[in-house]
């Protein structure tokens, strides 16, 4: 589209928060209006979650890796993040990520025993129960939290914690800490 042409919000007036720029700009270069809400910006009603995921790379992730290949259903509100084994994430993460935009997060591991790093899930397993406490001093509620063991090949098993959360933060809510 051309500087002179009108794009649609400026043809029709109607304004473009809330909504992608059909241009794909970041601010409206045609300056039909003023894009103060986040290009990405959802309404109550069409909220969906957003969920971290962490997957330790030796059993989590290729378990979600086995999900996919099996073409599995499970909801696509997850971003996942590889991290080397469960016990390397620190709680400091976990807050942050409810603090900056995360509706929940989910941690993933080996079953206790098949640790690659021995003890690294049980090391999860006790910060868990710190970062419960912690969600509370943030005012958020330890359910948008949730630590579960997946192998390598239990790809059913991943979809259904997945899906599992992923309702599970729906009855929560969005995060206060979000953007309204
Ligand atoms: S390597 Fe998977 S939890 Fe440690």
């Amino acid at each position: 589209m051309s500087e002179t042409e009108l794009c649609e919000a400026q043809a029709t007036g109607e304004p473009l928060a809330g909504r992608h720029c059909a241009s794909g700009a970041e601010a409206c270069l045609n300056g039909a209006a003023t894009l103060s809400e986040p290009v990405t910006g959802e309404s109550s009603e069409s909220w969906e979650p957003l969920i971290l995921t962490f997957c330790c790379y030796w059993c989590a992730y290729t378990g979600a890796d086995l999900a996919g290949t099996s073409r599995l259903q499970y909801p696509t509100n997850i971003r996942i993040l590889r991290v080397q084994c469960s016990g390397m994430v620190h709680p400091n993460l976990v807050i942050e990520a409810l603090t900056k935009g995360a509706d929940g997060v989910l941690m993933l591991g080996c079953h206790p025993g098949d640790c690659h790093y021995l003890e690294g899930n049980l090391r999860a397993r006790s910060r868990a129960e710190a970062i419960s406490l912690m969600l509370e001093d943030f005012g958020l509620e330890p359910e948008r939290f949730r630590l579960e063991w997946v192998s390598a090949s239990e790809g059913p098993r991943f979809a259904q914690v997945v899906t599992e959360m992923v309702e599970q933060v729906k009855r929560l809510g969005p995060s206060p800490y979000r953007s309204p």
